[in-house]
């Protein structure tokens, strides 16, 4: 797509989509529908059973010094309570097999309920390219079947850190889905970064790497989507997140299809997340 396309899917603000009574995932308008694919990100109206409020509470409570929840220990790089090792980002980070062990039961209860998200906006994403349905699992690395990797993430931006709230990075995975209380999301389009606002009542949802791996050689490929978040300052109110990342078996691999079922490429997830890495680091 050309740069000044793109600039004009924009000019309307992002498009917007509801989850439906039957699970799918439905936009007003077959025009929001292809604007949010070519771009990558849309809104996503809360459904009326999630209780965001309740989760966002819990989030709130990890910025005060004394909470338990700051003890939880780290498993690797990427999970536990992570302070300032990304830009201003302090968080505390689970896969979906530690919810019950670490989280409150509503907020590992929450995260499955976000994780019938993931699978209908998934399951959106592989009905619109083609790619014969026998195959989401084994395209999806598992997860449009209820497995894979999901991350349920809560995040603050600590402003003792005068850097950037997130250098711009693509999503290594498949959907994001972001609960964000306070301004700061930047979406590059056409070469510059433009204001993703928060929308009340509404989540954003955007496509990542592995996404874009999996549609590559399908009728519908969609791309992810760089993003940023803005050096939040202390005057600022305290920008708290609540990030989803719904991904293959990190352990697994990731098989390309084409509208036929035919395999058109392959690579372990490992494979892909570390080329991406590098090329990041590059
Ligand atoms: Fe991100």
């Amino acid at each position: 797509m050309t740069d000044s396309c793109q600039a004009a899917l924009l000019s309307e603000g992002l498009p917007a989509a509801t989850i439906s009574g039957s699970g799918r995932l439905v936009f007003s308008t077959s025009q929001d529908f292809d604007r949010a694919w070519d771009l990558g990100v849309f809104y996503l109206k809360v459904p009326t059973c999630l209780d965001i409020e309740g989760a966002r509470h819990f989030g709130q409570g990890l910025t005060s010094a004394d909470s338990p929840y700051r003890q939880t220990p780290k498993y690797g790089e990427l999970e536990g309570f992570i302070a300032l090792e990304n830009n201003q980002q302090t968080k505390l980070a689970l896969r979906r097999h530690r919810w019950d062990q670490h989280y409150p039961s509503e907020v590992a209860q929450f995260g499955r309920q976000l994780d019938d998200i993931g699978v209908a906006i998934m399951g959106e994403v592989l009905r619109q390219s083609g790619i014969p349905e026998s195959l989401w699992g084994r395209a999806s690395g598992g997860y449009s079947l209820g497995e894979g990797t999901a991350f349920l993430n809560f995040v603050h931006y600590d402003t003792r850190n005068p850097d950037l709230g997130l250098r711009p990075h693509t999503d290594y995975g498949f959907v994001t889905i972001l609960d964000a209380t306070a301004p700061g999301l930047q979406i590059k389009i056409a070469g510059d970064f433009m204001d993703v606002p928060v929308l009340p009542g509404h989540l954003v949802i955007n496509f990542g790497e592995a996404l874009h791996f999996v549609t590559a050689y399908s009728e519908r490929t969609v791309g992810a989507v760089v993003h940023r978040v803005l050096s939040q300052q202390s005057i600022d109110p305290l920008r708290h997140g609540i990030v989803y990342f719904a991904n293959p078996d990190l352990e697994g691999m990731l098989w390309q299809f084409d509208a036929k079922g035919e395999v058109k490429g392959n690579s372990s997830v490992q494979g892909l997340f570390a080329l991406l890495e590098k090329n990041l680091t590059e």
